[in-house]
């Protein structure tokens, strides 16, 4: 039984100060033996937030991070810091890196398995353009992407990252899949990476879905057979998310 992921992406959101505040108000709820809730926040609000959910269950991911361990990559922030930091798990290939800060597929597999090697658990994301969608090649572009972001990962450590599907035109719009649209590619993932793998480890890999989930939407989609829970956006900074937290 593979255990559920709400993870919240604050993207570039929140002062530390504002960071602070708002951790101190959701504190007592989002703490949870059923659920690994995970709140991915801009490095500079990484310390401030570890600090504030100091004794708490949930657990803090950053935005980013670059693959070199250290040296002249000026404004670029390593494995080991994240670690050193306090940080368990770290975004990778989120659309809106890939569209505004040009990262490949490759790119994010470098990312991928520095992670993994410094004990980061990945989430890696993948998704298609409203165009792709109505073309038809949805699925075929979302294989191509899970394929090179999971290159030269071996199967023990591929079981351990997790899989976000965010399809692009569902991302900040309001505009959500439905449950029937997000299932059936979270499924598809699966097979890709059962086609990688093998069941056993394809069976254990997380997969979740991101796209406008609201507290209305959650539930429903966090309990498609695929759906290992969500990565939030937009709401993971509203007292809503400590209900999607809770969502069942
Ligand atoms: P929204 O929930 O704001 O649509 O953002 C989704 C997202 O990009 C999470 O990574």
């Amino acid at each position: 039984m593979r255990r559920k992921i709400v993870a919240g992406n604050w993207k570039m959101n929140l002062t530390p100060s504002e960071a602070k505040k708002l951790i101190e108000a959701f504190r007592p709820q989002i703490d949870s033996d059923e659920v690994d809730v995970v709140l991915c926040v801009p490095a500079i609000d990484i310390v401030p937030v570890v600090q504030a959910l100091e004794g708490s269950t949930a657990k803090i991911g950053a935005e980013n991070m670059y693959y070199e361990e250290r040296g002249a990559y000026t404004g670029e922030i390593s494995a080991e810091m994240l670690t050193d930091a306090g940080v368990s798990y770290v975004i990778l290939g989120h659309s809106e890196r890939r569209q505004y800060f040009g990262e490949t597929d490759q790119l994010v597999n470098k990312k991928a398995r520095k992670a993994i090697e410094a004990g980061l658990t990945p989430i890696i994301c993948c998704g298609e353009t409203i165009e792709q969608r109505e073309e038809g090649i949805t699925l075929r572009f979302i294989q191509e992407q899970i394929k090179s972001a999971f290159s030269q990962i071996p199967s023990e450590d591929a079981k351990k990252c997790v899989v976000a599907y965010e399809p692009i035109w569902a991302i900040g719009t309001g505009h959500v899949a439905t449950t029937k649209q997000a299932q059936e590619v979270c499924a598809a993932i699966r097979k890709n990476l059962e086609e990688l793998y093998g069941a056993e480890v394809s069976e254990a890999i997380r997969i979740l879905y991101g796209g406008s989930v609201n507290v209305a939407n959650a539930a429903e989609l966090f309990e498609q057979p695929d759906i290992d829970g969500g990565l939030v956006g937009g709401a993971s900074m509203k007292p809503d998310f400590t209900q999607i937290v809770h969502f069942h």
